[in-house]
C-alpha cells in the first residue's frame, strides 16, 4: 500500500498476539469480545498520544502544590459504527469512563457492498469534541467514509478513525477521501474476497461479537 501521512499501522507484537487469537475460528464469543476491548484500549493509548485536549490543574502532593496537565473533562466522544463498533466502546471507556457515545447504524448491502445508514444519534455539542470513530473492520472503506462524511456534515472538525483490521483498498480510500482524519489500524491484511470480506481477516465481526451466526 502507498504511504499516507494520515495512516498509522500499529504492528505491535502484543496487539499481533491478540489479533492471532481473535482470528481463530475456535475463539469463543466471550473471548472474542474481551480481546476486541483489550486491543482497543492498547490502540487508544497510542492514538491519543497527541491531539488530546488537555488543561492545567493544581495538584497538592504531600510535599507541595504543583501544576499538572490533565485531559479536559468531556473532551472525547466515541462513535461506534453499529453493530461491530459497539464491541470497541468499553475498551475506550476503561480509559475515559465519562466519554459520551454517539451511534451510527450502518449495514453493507450484500450485493453492492454500499453502506446503508439506518440510525444516527449523536451527543449535543459533538462539533467541538475529539471524535473517535470505531469499527473493528475496514474493508472497502465505504462505511468509514460515509460515517466520517456524516460527522463532518454535523460540524465535527476533529475526527480520528480506529479499526482493528484493515484491507489496503479500504485504508487507501479513507485516507484519500478524508486526508484531515487520522486513521489508526492495528494490522493491514492482504485483500478482500469477492464477497467483500477481508483475507485472512476474522470473518464477520458483528456475528462473532454478538453470536448471530
Ligand atoms: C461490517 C463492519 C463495518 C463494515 C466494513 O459491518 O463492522 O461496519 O462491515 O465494511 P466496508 O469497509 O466495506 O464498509 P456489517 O455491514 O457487516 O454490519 P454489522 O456490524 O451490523 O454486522
Ligand atoms: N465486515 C466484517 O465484519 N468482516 C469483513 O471481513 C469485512 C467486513
Amino acid at each position: 500500500m502507498k504511504h499516507y501521512d494520515n495512516v498509522v499501522i500499529f504492528d505491535h507484537p502484543l496487539i499481533r498476539h491478540k489479533i492471532a487469537i481473535l482470528r481463530d475460528e475456535a475463539t469463543s464469543m466471550k473471548e472474542f469480545r474481551e480481546l476486541v476491548e483489550e486491543i482497543t484500549t492498547l490502540m487508544t493509548y497510542e492514538c491519543l498520544k497527541d491531539g488530546v485536549p488537555t488543561t492545567e490543574r493544581e495538584v497538592k502532593t504531600p510535599l507541595e502544590v504543583c501544576t499538572q496537565r490533565v485531559v479536559k473533562d468531556n473532551a472525547i466522544v466515541i462513535v461506534p459504527i453499529l453493530r461491530a463498533g459497539l464491541g470497541m466502546v468499553n475498551g475506550i471507556h476503561v480509559l475515559f469512563p465519562s466519554a459520551r457515545v454517539g451511534h451510527i447504524g450502518m449495514y453493507r448491502d450484500e450485493e453492492t457492498f454500499e453502506p446503508q445508514t439506518y440510525y444516527c444519534k449523536l451527543p449535543d455539542g459533538i462539533e467541538d469534541k475529539l471524535v473517535l470513530v470505531v469499527d473493528p473492520m475496514l474493508a472497502t472503506g465505504g462505511s468509514a467514509c460515509d460515517a466520517i462524511r456524516l460527522l463532518k456534515a454535523r460540524g465535527c472538525k476533529h475526527i480520528k478513525f480506529m479499526a482493528i483490521i484493515g484491507a489496503p483498498v479500504g485504508v487507501s480510500r479513507v485516507a484519500e477521501e478524508h486526508p484531515d482524519v487520522n486513521i489508526y489500524v492495528s494490522t493491514l491484511d492482504r485483500e478482500l474476497n469477492e464477497k467483500g470480506y477481508i483475507l485472512p481477516g476474522l470473518g464477520d465481526a458483528g456475528d462473532r461479537l454478538f453470536g448471530t451466526k
